[in-house]
Order: C-alpha cells, then sequence, then structure tokens
C-alpha cells in the first residue's frame, strides 16, 4: 500500500521538486451515446476548463507515495487506485524507470463531483513526473498515456476549450469566450460508472440517437454571449444524476431562482454549475445558493482556463 508522511517535501525540497497546476472542467454539452461493446459510451463532450485548481508536486523519493491536502483530503484515496499514482507508474513504466516520487496533492476541486478532479491529478502527475525525471516526454504520447488513465485526463492535460469524441479522449480544441460560473458543491460524491448505468437503465429500449455538438452551442462558446450559451448547454447523464441523487433539482431551482441564466449538473455530478452573466453576479447567486441550505459549499470560476502549467521547478512547454 502506498503511504508516508504527510509531505512537507513541497517546501523543503524546492529545488529538486516539480509542481503543476492542474484545472477542474465543467461540460457546457456533453451528449452521450448508446452503450458500446466495450462498456464506453461515445460522447460528443465539450468541456470547458474553470479556474478552480489542484496542484501536484512531485519529489524524489524511494519509493511511490502519495499525500494529500485540502478540505476533503480525507476523501481522496492515497494507494494506485489514485490517478496521480497510476500516472506516475505508467510513465517510469514506458520510460524503464522505477516510480520512485513523492506526490503530494493540493486539492482544490470538488472530491468525486463531475468536475474532474482525479483526472485532472493524473494529468498533472504525469506533467511533474515527466520533468522531474527530465523525460520530457513528446506531448502525444504523454496525451496517450492520459487517454489510458481515464476518458477526461487529455482534456485535463490540454486546457482551453474542447470537443472530445470517442469516449472523451479524443479531443479538438474550440474556440471560446469567457464565461463566468458558481459551482455548488453536494454533500457525498456520485460514482461515474452508477451514472452511466442508470442512464443505460433509463433510456433502455429507446434508440439512442448519435452524440452530436450542435453548431449553434459552438458559436455560442465562441462568441462568448451568456444568454446564447444558456440556450444551448445540456448534460445527457443529468436524468440519470437527478434520478440517483433527487434532491439536486433544489439545488438547481435554488440557482435559477436566484438569477443564474442557466444550471446543469456538471458531468456525472453531484456538483451542480450555474452559468452568470459577470463577476457580481456570481456572488449573488453564490451567497443565494450558500443561503438555500441546498448544497454543502459553492465556488466561484471563470473559463477557459489553462490546462495542466509546471509553476514551479523545471519548466515546461
Ligand atoms: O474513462 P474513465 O475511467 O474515467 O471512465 C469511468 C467509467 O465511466 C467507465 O468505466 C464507464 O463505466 C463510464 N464511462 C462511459 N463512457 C465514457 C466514459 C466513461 O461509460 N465515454
Amino acid at each position: 500500500p502506498l503511504s508516508g508522511p504527510v509531505s512537507d517535501s513541497a517546501s523543503s525540497s524546492v529545488s529538486s521538486s516539480v509542481t503543476v497546476r492542474v484545472p477542474a472542467k465543467v461540460n457546457v454539452r456533453l451528449a452521450v451515446g448508446a452503450a458500446r461493446s466495450d462498456g464506453f459510451h461515445d460522447l460528443a463532450n465539450v468541456f470547458l476548463a474553470v479556474s478552480l485548481y489542484d496542484e501536484v508536486t512531485a519529489a524524489p523519493a524511494d519509493g511511490l507515495t502519495v499525500t494529500c491536502e485540502g478540505p476533503d483530503a480525507d476523501q481522496v484515496p492515497l494507494d494506485r487506485s489514485n490517478l496521480a499514482a497510476r500516472a506516475a507508474e505508467i510513465l517510469a513504466e514506458r520510460s524503464g524507470l522505477a516510480p520512485s516520487v513523492h506526490l503530494h496533492i493540493a486539492k482544490n476541486i470538488p472530491v468525486a463531483g463531475g468536475m474532474a478532479g482525479g483526472s485532472a491529478d493524473g494529468a498533472a502527475a504525469l506533467l511533474a513526473c515527466d520533468r522531474l525525471w527530465g523525460l520530457d516526454t513528446p506531448r502525444a504520447q504523454l496525451l496517450d498515456i492520459c487517454a489510458e488513465l481515464g476518458s477526461d485526463v487529455p482534456f485535463s492535460l490540454v486546457g482551453g476549450a474542447a470537443l472530445g469524441t470517442g469516449r472523451g479522449e479524443v479531443l479538438t480544441p474550440v474556440p471560446a469566450g469567457t464565461f463566468h460560473w458558481v459551482f455548488a458543491v453536494a454533500d457525498g460524491g456520485l460514482s461515474t460508472p452508477a451514472v452511466f448505468r442508470e442512464f443505460d437503465r433509463l433510456t433502455a429500449g429507446r434508440e439512442v440517437p448519435a452524440p452530436q455538438a450542435s453548431p449553434d452551442l459552438l458559436a455560442a462558446l465562441a462568441s462568448g454571449d451568456a444568454d446564447a450559451l444558456a440556450a444551448t448547454l445540456a448534460n445527457d447523464l443529468q436524468p440519470a444524476a437527478l434520478s440517483l441523487r433527487p434532491a439536486l433539482a433544489d439545488t438547481l431551482a435554488a440557482g435559477t431562482g436566484a438569477g443564474a441564466l442557466a444550471a446543469l449538473v456538471s458531468g456525472s455530478g453531484p456538483t451542480t454549475a450555474f452559468l452568470v452573466r459577470d463577476a457580481a453576479s456570481a456572488a449573488a447567486v453564490a451567497a443565494a445558493l450558500e443561503a438555500s441550505g441546498t448544497c454543502r459549499a459553492t465556488r466561484v470560476a471563470d473559463g477557459p482556463a489553462p490546462g495542466a502549467t509546471v509553476v514551479s521547478g523545471p519548466s515546461g512547454r
């Protein structure tokens, strides 16, 4: 098992460690197709990276250890199921190295919330280890490893705004203006496989059309026009998330009642996302959501935000 002291290595060995900052994401359009024979679903997944960040610091160590700090750190697994640990293992294996690294995660992205927090840590750890070990792996190979780690991980490396097809891992960057968001964090997480299974149950016996991101949505995203985006954003996983967590409907209603232009479940949930006109409106909607008692906490962010970026230690591209 992975274990280790709560890290002081991030501060004590600055010169020999690498820190990567990585954003959360919201899906402005998550179109879900029928289940494939491999169990995954084809998607047309329009990702927008937002300015809520985790930081992963990689420092030399005797073995592979993971520690985590932050308000929800106790919910983060520190074993090989953590995508940061898996990223280090896969990169080391492909490079003929031992995965001798201590990974410290400063966690700010909601855990198991549908904002790709685990995926973000996987992408960040991959980039941090690559720089720590002086590998300078070509971008295309890093993206391949990201796709092996999970469907949302490539986007965490790339950031900005992108259309994800296939199971979400095949990315095409798309233009995006700036949008302001409020996120409502729910109590507890939702399992992504469970939400996809519920989607299958709810759509059983119906023809599920091939997933598509509409030209209207992509045009609205490019224009930076919040009203236009509000009219077109949608999440096909929302009925499944609401079926598993009916109370989320109250959170969505509280946000729209407080003046949000649109409300939707983020990814597989249970975090809910509220598109607002500007930073002042974000503060008002966040305060109303907190007062409503329908969520555990709120976060305010905007996007697009840059993908995984080296912020200290050997710099990257
Ligand atoms: O790719 P990732 O490991 O993040 O996916 C987690 C789970 O979510 C998968 O095992 C699958 O159940 C579901 N999933 C899916 N279709 C996708 C992406 C994820 O069914 N395109």
